[in-house]
């Protein structure tokens, strides 16, 4: 076979091979696969290794870092060049521009010295999931685009449901409940709010029909109706989730100690009926991200029930506790204990903040899963197929916003196989009893406080206001933030303030205002020996030392 081509270079009409097939008149290059080459398999099992090799060597040494990044912004355009390669570059000058300037930009979670924010626990066995994900790279949006895919997601939620102590009802085998892996909590809260708007549109319709009103329904005359409530204490993605939705988010009050009781989310939905409105969805959390208070579920949920109000618990950190059957009082409420009754339409926790699998991965169940679905459901031509037409396979698009998935299962199925139930639960029992030592280091320096009880790896605490009583007007709050800071920024250590409202008692009594309380949030993850534990006190403590002794 000849290829031609005409004065221009435009290749002319194929010449006809012996075989009778048309030779192809397009030629182009091939190094890409040529050895050496960017897809030569034998150079990418060279550096995939050297890879491994890599981050074994950055697990080894993480903790030897500073914690939090010490770069300043934009640090990275200028040792950078300013556009894409023209030719290709090795493996080793990519990976040493990572060494030289990509890890002192990185702020390391995986360290043992990270005490902030949650954590997101990785795992070796995780990342090796992972990089089977990334192998495979198969976009799951349907059963056929890779029946194992789905499969594995729908054993895997059932395997971890069991692990957490869930409900039969969320189970997948239930065929009317069933769990997903989301991305995040925070698409877990936006696609329980479209399941919870849809399941009102149906009853309001359905109300209407059975009146005979059936012509004056009007879909967005019944969404404006709506009400969404959460906690004031609630993470700030729930209130995001119904500004995307254009959704009514109405803040309920929490308790003295941060959670809210079913007589106060009873009081504003009664509230709300009387104006007209259609209470449509409350979020309860076990494990708030400021102080990990968790919500009056046992109250909440029958006047939930009672008020046909949707309730999705997001326990996005503490969740992954619950693989220790002695922290699961805190699930408490989520099933009447008497008559079994399921009153959590959604839950949520993210295995990749605290049960070793790495972002991300958000585990999501349902009670019904047909309100998702109905939600959720288009079916364009270029998606039909047979198997999705014979409604006996999941098909977890309609589950999720986006339409592609990733392999997500993999890597959960990875850990829950690699440590199993035990080793979770060792995993889990070694951060908390940490944070309970943690808890006796701050109980036993009386300057300090704890300013709520521990919740499991969580200790909130702060420089106590009587320390200050030699400095009338000084702001306790200032002090605390002062140390806090000083603790970020003079050691590897790494650890979160926070700020909630105080107790009624420590309200002004001119004004009744109650002053917020400024904190310093410690939490525990599977990386941290007793070293880091004792280490980041002495740098606390230090720092108390320091800031107190400066006042005098
Ligand atoms: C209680 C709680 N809910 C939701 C979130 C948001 O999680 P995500 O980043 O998975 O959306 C967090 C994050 O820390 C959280 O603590």
């Amino acid at each position: 076979m000849t290829n031609t081509t005409n004065a221009n270079g435009a290749p002319t009409a194929p010449s006809q091979s012996p075989s009778g097939a048309i030779a192809n008149p397009f030629p182009f290059p091939t190094t890409n696969f040529a050895p050496g080459g960017p897809q030569d398999i034998e150079t990418f099992r060279k550096n995939a290794k050297e890879m491994v090799d890599f981050m074994c060597d950055y697990y080894k040494t993480v903790g030897d870092h500073s914690t939090l990044s010490r770069v300043q912004p934009g640090y990275l355009a200028p040792l950078l060049p300013k556009k894409a390669p023209e030719d290709p570059e090795s493996f080793e000058s990519i990976l040493a521009d990572v060494q030289q300037h990509i890890i002192p930009g990185v702020t390391h979670w995986q360290s043992p010295n990270f005490f902030a924010f949650f954590p997101s626990n990785n795992s070796f066995p995780s990342l090796l999931g992972d990089m089977l994900s990334g192998m495979i790279n198969c976009i799951g949006f349907n059963w056929m685009t890779s029946p194992a895919c789905t499969e594995l997601e729908m054993i895997a939620m059932d395997w971890l449901a069991k692990l957490v102590g869930l409900p039969d009802a969320y189970l997948n085998t239930s065929g009317v409940g069933g769990g997903v892996i989301q991305m995040s909590a925070s698409d877990a809260s936006v696609v329980a709010m479209i399941a919870a708007r849809q399941r009102k549109l149906r009853q309001v319709k359905t109300e209407m029909e059975a009146q005979g009103k059936g012509d004056e329904f009007n879909e967005q005359d019944v969404i404006k109706r709506m009400v969404f409530y959460g906690s004031d204490e609630a993470h700030s993605c729930h209130k995001k989730g119904a500004m995307v939705l254009k959704l009514n988010f109405k803040t309920v009050a929490a308790d003295d100690s941060y959670a809210v009781k079913g007589a106060t989310l009873k009081k504003a939905i009664e509230t709300d009926v009387a104006a007209g409105l259609l209470p449509t969805f409350f979020v309860g959390t076990i494990g708030s991200t400021s102080t990990g208070a968790t919500d009056h579920l046992s109250e909440i949920g029958p006047v939930c029930r009672d008020t046909g109000v949707w309730l999705h618990v997001d326990a996005a950190w503490a969740g992954s506790a619950f693989v220790c059957p002695e922290h699961r009082e805190l699930m408490r409420g989520m099933v009447d204990e008497t008559t079994g009754e399921v009153y959590v339409d959604s839950y949520d926790f993210n295995p990749h903040k605290w049960l070793l699998v790495n972002f991300d991965c958000s585990a999501m169940w349902l009670k019904e899963r047909a309100d998702l679905v109905d939600a959720l459901s288009i079916m364009p031509a270029y998606l039909r197929n047979k198997a999705s037409a014979s409604g006996s396979v999941i098909d977890y698009r309609d589950w999720q916003v986006p339409l592609g998935r990733r392999f997500r299962s993999l890597k959960l199925w990875f850990v829950m196989r690699s440590f199993g139930a035990k080793g979770l639960r060792e995993h889990i029992t070694k951060c908390v009893n940490l944070t309970r030592y943690f808890e006796t280091l701050v109980t036993a320096d009386d300057r300090f406080e704890l300013i709520v009880p521990r919740t499991l790896a969580l200790a909130c605490f702060r420089i106590k206001p009587s320390v200050l009583s030699a400095h009338p007007g000084l702001d306790v709050n200032a002090v605390n933030k002062q140390i806090a800071d000083g603790v970020n920024e003079s050691s590897n250590f790494l650890i979160t303030a926070s700020e909630v409202k105080g107790k009624p008692e420590v309200a002004d009594p001119a004004t009744g205002k109650v002053a917020m309380v400024y904190f310093l949030r410690v939490t525990i993850g599977g990386w941290s020996e007793e070293e880091n534990v004792r280490g980041v006190w002495d740098v606390i403590r230090g720092q108390a030392d320091k800031v107190l002794a400066e006042l005098r």
